[in-house]
C-alpha cells in the first residue's frame, strides 16, 4: 500500500486535518505549526530499500537527485510531473574524520557533508520540495526570512523555477558569500534594521498579506525535503543506523525533521534501532538548551541572540516544539558551545581536508565537549567513545571565508558590528591553531629560506 499525505495540526489537543492542497502555514484553529502526516503503512521495505540503492546509477533525471531518488517515501508529489525543480541536490558524502575523532576523544567520527550541495548548504534537499510544490500550487513568487543559506537557496531554485524570489535578511548579519548568491540568482532582498527573529515575523505577515508562498521551515513541504539527508544517509550506511547523529541548531527546522524522518523510518519499518539527535548551539543563541536542559514547557526565549556562527543566529526558533519532540523520540540531547570552541573544532574539521561553515563546526565543538564531560548529557543522554557517530555539517567553507581568516590572522573577535569592515571589535577569540599567511619578497633564496629548505 502506498502512503497517502495529508496536512495535521501539531498540536495534540487541537490535531485539525487539512487537505494536502491547502496553501497553509499554521493551523487556522489555533496557531500551532502544521506537519505533513501518512496514511498506510510500507509494504515492502526491502524493494524500496533495493529501488533507492539502483536508483544511484540512472540517468532519469529525478533518480539523479538525492532528493526525488526517494520519491516514494514524498508521495504528495510525482516526479515526472512538470513543476519539478531540480538540481540534482543532495548526493553529499559521507567522510571519515580521524582527526576531529581523536579531537572529539571518539574512536571514529564519520562526516556527512551537507555542504557539498548545488548552494552550498543543506537548504537545497528542502528548497526542492518546497519550490516544486509552490509551482504545483500555482504559486509565481516565494518569500523567506534567513541568516543567508535559506536565501540563497530559495533564490537559485525560484531563479530555475522562472518565479519571483523575496529575501528578508537581518541587515549586516549574514555572511558576504550567501549575499551574493541572493544577488546572484536575482533575488528581490530586502535587508532588515533587526535581527532574524524580527525578519521571521514580519515575513509570515507580509507573505500572508502579498500572498507570497512562504519557504521557511515552517513550511511543512520543505521539512518533507530536507528528511531525505537521512534516507540518503541511511541508504549510504547500509541501513545500519549509526549510535548518535549530531547537528547544529537554529530556527529548528533541520533537527524537527531528521527526528520526524526517524520516527517515520522506525514506524514503518526502515530502521531497528534509533540513533540518538544530539543538537548543538551556539552558547548566545542557544533558546533550545535553556528550554531542554531546563526542562521547560514553554520557548526560554533568547531576544538579541549573539554569535558570529551567523547561520544560528536565532533566539526565537520557529520549530521548537517538534525540536523537543525530536529529542524525546530519539532519547537524544542539546548542548551548547562557546564561540572559541566552535572557531577551534572548525579548524580541526579543516585539519581532516573538511572545510565547513562556522554553525556546522558546533557539531565537533559539541562532540568534544560532551566526551570531555565523561559522555553525560542532560536526561540520561550518555555517549561512550566507541559509538558510532555522524555529524552533520550543514554549510560549505566558503560561504564565510572572512571568519575563516580572521581566525587564522588572530583577528576574530566574539562581538563586532559588520557592515563593509568589521566595527567597534572586541573579546578577541584566542585561536588554538595560528597559520598566517606570510609576505615574503619575490625572492626564490628568501622563500627557500622562510620553507626551510623544504
Ligand atoms: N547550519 C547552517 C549552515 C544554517 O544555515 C542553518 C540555518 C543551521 C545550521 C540551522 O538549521 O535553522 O534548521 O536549525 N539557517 C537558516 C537560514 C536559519 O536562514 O539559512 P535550522
Amino acid at each position: 500500500m502506498n502512503l497517502t499525505p495529508w496536512l495535521g495540526c501539531i498540536r495534540p489537543d487541537c490535531r485539525r486535518a487539512y487537505e494536502i492542497s491547502d496553501i497553509l502555514y499554521r493551523c487556522p484553529a489555533c496557531g500551532d505549526l502544521l506537519e505533513i502526516q501518512y496514511r498506510g503503512q510500507v509494504e515492502n521495505v526491502e524493494s524500496w530499500k533495493e529501488t533507492f540503492r539502483l536508483r544511484r546509477s540512472s540517468n532519469y533525471f529525478p533518480d539523479r537527485s538525492g532528493v526525488w531518488r526517494f520519491r516514494e517515501m514524498l508521495p504528495f508529489c510525482s516526479a515526472d510531473e512538470p513543476h519539478l525543480v531540480t538540481m540534482e541536490e543532495g548526493n553529499t558524502p559521507v567522510l571519515e574524520a580521524p582527526r576531529s575523532a581523536r579531537y572529539c576523544g571518539l574512536a571514529r567520527l564519520r562526516i556527512k557533508h551537507l555542504g557539498w550541495n548545488p548552494t552550498g548548504s543543506f537548504k537545497d534537499y528542502g528548497m526542492t520540495v518546497a519550490v516544486s510544490q509552490a509551482r504545483k500550487l500555482g504559486a509565481t513568487s516565494a518569500a523567506c526570512a534567513s541568516t543567508g543559506n535559506t536565501s540563497a537557496s530559495m533564490a537559485a531554485y525560484c531563479a530555475r523555477a522562472g518565479m519571483k524570489a523575496v529575501v528578508f535578511i537581518p541587515e549586516g548579519q549574514i555572511a558576504y558569500g550567501k549575499l551574493s548568491q541572493s544577488l546572484d540568482y536575482g533575488a528581490r532582498t530586502i535587508q532588515i534594521l533587526g535581527d532574524f527573529d524580527v525578519a521571521m515575523a514580519l515575513v509570515e505577515e507580509v507573505s500572508r498579506d502579498l500572498g507570497l508562498y512562504l519557504v521557511n521551515s515552517i513550511n511543512p513541504f520543505r521539512l518533507e525535503g530536507q528528511k531525505t539527508i537521512l534516507y540518503e544517509l541511511m541508504d549510504q550506511l547500509g541501513w545500519n543506523p549509526p549510535d548518535c547523529i549530531v547537528v547544529p541548531g537554529g530556527n529548528l527546522g533541520n533537527s524537527s525533521s531528521l527526528g520526524k524522518a526517524l520516527q517515520e523510518m522506525k514506524e514503518w519499518g526502515f530502521l531497528q534501532k534509533v540513533p540518538r539527535l544530539l543538537i548543538v548551539q551556539a552558547e548566545g543563541a542557544n533558546p533550545l538548551y535553556r528550554t531542554w536542559s531546563a526542562d521547560r514547557a514553554q520557548l526560554e526565549e533568547v531576544p538579541h541572540a549573539r554569535t558570529l556562527a551567523t547561520a544560528i543566529k536565532i533566539g526565537r526558533p520557529v520549530s521548537w516544539q517538534k525540536a523537543i519532540r525530536a529529542l524525546q523520540f530519539s532519547g537524544g540531547d542539546c548542548q551548547q558551545v562557546s564561540e572559541t570552541e566552535i572557531a577551534d573544532a572548525k579548524s580541526v574539521l579543516g585539519q581532516d581536508g573538511i572545510g565547513c561553515e562556522p554553525a556546522s563546526a558546533t557539531t565537533v565543538a559539541g562532540l568534544r565537549k560532551l566526551r570531555s564531560h565523561g559522555g553525560r548529557g542532560h536526561h540520561d543522554f550518555s555517549l561512550s567513545p566507541e559509538e558510532d557517530v555522524v555529524a552533520i555539517l550543514t554549510g560549505h567553507q566558503l560561504k564565510d571565508p572572512d571568519y575563516t581568516v580572521r581566525y587564522y590572522t588572530d583577528i576574530l573577535y566574539e562581538s563586532s558590528t559588520q557592515k563593509v569592515e568589521w566595527e567597534n571589535c572586541s573579546a578577541k577569540i584566542n585561536p588554538a591553531f595560528l597559520n598566517r599567511p606570510v609576505q615574503v619578497k619575490a625572492d626564490k633564496r628568501e622563500i627557500a629560506r622562510i620553507l626551510g629548505g623544504c
